[in-house]
């Protein structure tokens, strides 16, 4: 029995649908998407001042990164509106622009993925509460997402620790921070497939 009727009912299911979004969970998921957006431009920061001050590699991993972190906004404004709520587009903070080195940089990025993976399990946390399971398991992707990023810059960290001041040593470091983005992730699956 298709016709008018038939539409018509299908699209009150819809809109059922669409409007179930707890409107806790959506707030959560706002608070994230505005988060996220600010560690787009936080590393796109980075990534101009590792450009104009010699770190080709390191300005191609921050430019990519900052890519993600913008994918990984607009994956949430995507799935607020498609569950009914409104993703909103906030104001942001303006991210630093003056950095010492690339230990500062990456002991930043590491300090700010901390703070990413406590407003992620907020929202899980929200989830939980609010009994929202569909969410809940949406969101286990940014939960494994965050264990790739702070492993990457734990990576990057050690690496340059052991290096120190050594200016040859952080021509080859900073070209290998170019191959890196997802590699400490990817290589470690590949190792275990
Ligand atoms: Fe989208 Fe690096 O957290």
């Amino acid at each position: 029995m298709n016709g008018p009727a038939t539409f018509y009912t299908l699209h009150l299911f819809n809109l059922k649908i669409k409007g179930m979004l707890n409107k806790k969970v959506e707030k959560a998921l706002n608070d994230q998407i505005k988060v996220e957006a600010e560690s787009s431009q936080a590393y796109l920061a980075m990534a101009c001042w590792a450009e104009i001050n010699g770190y080709p590699g390191t300005s191609a991993f921050l430019y990519a990164h900052s890519d993600e972190e913008r994918m990984h906004m607009m994956k949430l404004i995507r799935f607020v509106n498609d569950r009914g709520g409104k993703a909103i587009i906030a104001a942001i903070s303006e991210p630093a622009k003056e950095f010492k080195n690339l230990q500062n940089i990456f002991a930043l990025l590491l300090s700010h993925e901390n703070k990413v993976t406590a407003a992620i399990n907020n929202v899980v946390d929200v989830c939980l509460k609010e009994k929202d399971y569909t969410t809940h398991n949406f969101m286990q992707w940014y939960v494994s997402e965050q264990i790739e990023e702070e492993t990457l810059a734990h990576h990057i960290i050690d690496q340059l620790n052991l290096i120190g001041n050594d200016k040859g040593a952080l021509y080859f470091i900073d070209r290998d921070i170019a191959t890196l983005k997802g590699g400490v992730a990817g290589a470690e699956k590949g190792a275990k497939a």
